[in-house]
């Protein structure tokens, strides 16, 4: 039954999580700015604050799954996997610092709009972490089949 629950919550987090990110691609345009800045960061916040979760009960499932903690910690299939999560989460913290401070001078000047060339980086940055994180479901459908034991 753990081993169910912990499943149905990795799938609902994963899917909120690529959610998230793309009401991020969708936000981070040209223009952006007042209201909308402060929607992406409280988005942004969820972003990281699922990232965190899925983390917590991706690890659950390692330790506390029906197939044993060393199915994955042997295979090198589960550590790329866990390799690409951690790149995601790199490629999250430019984007992060760059939000905040969006925010800040926005909250000091009600006119205030990130430049369009700062806001094209962002975005390259959000388009990265996309094609990293679909590289996450391939390695997990491989893992969970054994490959690379
Ligand atoms: C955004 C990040 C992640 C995504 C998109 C993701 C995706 C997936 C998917 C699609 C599956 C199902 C595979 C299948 O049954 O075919 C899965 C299973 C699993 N994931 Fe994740 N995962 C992520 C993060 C993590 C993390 C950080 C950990 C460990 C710390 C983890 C550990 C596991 C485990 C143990 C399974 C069970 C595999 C099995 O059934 O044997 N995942 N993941």
């Amino acid at each position: 039954m753990l081993d169910l629950v912990l499943a149905v919550l990795h799938h609902l987090l994963i899917l909120s999580m690529a959610g998230l990110l793309a009401v991020e691609l969708a936000l981070v345009r040209p223009g952006v700015g007042g209201a909308s800045l402060k929607t992406l960061a409280v988005i942004d916040a969820g972003y990281g604050a699922t990232a965190t979760l899925i983390l917590v009960v991706g690890a659950g499932r390692v330790f506390f799954g029906a197939k044993g903690s060393a199915f994955y910690l042997e295979n090198p299939v589960f550590w790329a996997k866990i390799t690409a999560f951690v790149v995601v989460g790199l490629l999250s913290a430019w984007p992060t610092v760059t939000i905040l401070k969006w925010r800040k001078q926005a909250t000091a000047d009600l006119a205030f709009a990130p430049s369009t060339g700062e806001v094209a980086r962002i975005r390259r940055m959000m388009g990265m972490e996309l094609a990293v994180f679909a590289l996450i479901p391939i390695f997990a459908a491989a893992m969970a089949r054994g490959y690379g034991l």
